[in-house]
């Protein structure tokens, strides 16, 4: 299989597999007959978002796969957060994790193509809920994911941080290799995608393990916008 073809069955499953969710939850409400319109719609209405996600996804991966320029704008890391709560959530409840989002106050912006960037969000927190939910039940843990941005002078930085078992026991430059997984299912192209998408940002990515903690951060050069000084004589 190829790489393209790979990376974009595995970007288009999370949109399909939240609209397979929101679609079930709305059949087996109506069918229990106990469901109020106003729930119903709410349902759809993330389940269409969905549905135009996974067109913008396969343009903007597949133009970015083929080394064509891709949208680059400023965007806002923690809009693009807040715009995958919904699928984090939903991801989060079907491994029986909680989620805890931390926004920085100060700017948070950066040169991107937002569609790319929610991607890599979404395959950090797959990831960290993948490894949550295959750990032993009977180690003590919170099973907690703690999405957060930060930033300093240069850079903006976002974070994804579980108290999963841990990274395995190789290089971490191995983990960000196309294909490798250690995953009876895994398709092994989440990180590459996410460090080759954050590096064409001009960024880069890293991993580590400590005291119960495993941590994925993402640094991305900040965009400072400098207030317009007015030009002379444009006062109104
Ligand atoms: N949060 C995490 N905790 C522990 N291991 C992780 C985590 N994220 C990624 N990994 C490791 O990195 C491998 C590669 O991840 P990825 O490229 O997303 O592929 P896949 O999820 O298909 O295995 C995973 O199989 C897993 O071994
Ligand atoms: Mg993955």
């Amino acid at each position: 299989m190829g790489e393209l073809t790979g990376v974009l069955i595995h970007e288009i499953s999370q949109p399909l597999a939240a609209i397979d969710n929101y679609i079930s939850g709305c059949i087996a409400r109506l069918a229990s007959g106990s469901f109020s319109p106003e729930e119903l719609i709410e349902a759809l209405r993330l389940a269409h978002r969905e549905t135009s996600r996974a067109g913008s996804i396969t343009s903007s991966i597949r133009s970015f796969l083929q080394g064509q320029a891709t949208r680059r704008e400023v965007v806002d890391v923690n809009d693009v957060v807040r715009s995958v709560v919904p699928l984090i959530e939903l991801k989060a409840n079907l491994a029986a994790c909680h989620v805890r989002v931390e926004l920085c106050s100060d700017d948070m912006l950066t040169r991107a193509d937002a569609v790319l960037l929610r991607q890599v969000l979404l395959n950090l927190v797959f990831n960290a809920a993948e490894s949550i939910d295959s750990s032993a039940s009977d180690t003590p843990r919170e099973r907690l994911i703690v999405v957060s941005t930060d930033r300093d002078a240069g850079w903006v930085h976002l974070n994804v941080a579980d108290d999963g078992p841990g990274l395995p026991d190789v290089g971490h430059d191995l983990l960000f290799e196309s294909f490798f997984t250690t995953k009876a299912e895994g398709l092994g192209l989440g990180l590459s995608l996410c460090r080759t998408v954050v590096e064409s940002f001009g960024g880069s990515i890293s991993a580590s393990t400590g005291h119960g903690v495993t941590r994925f951060e993402a640094s991305m050069p900040a965009v400072n916008l400098s207030p317009t000084p007015a030009s002379p004589g444009s006062a109104s």
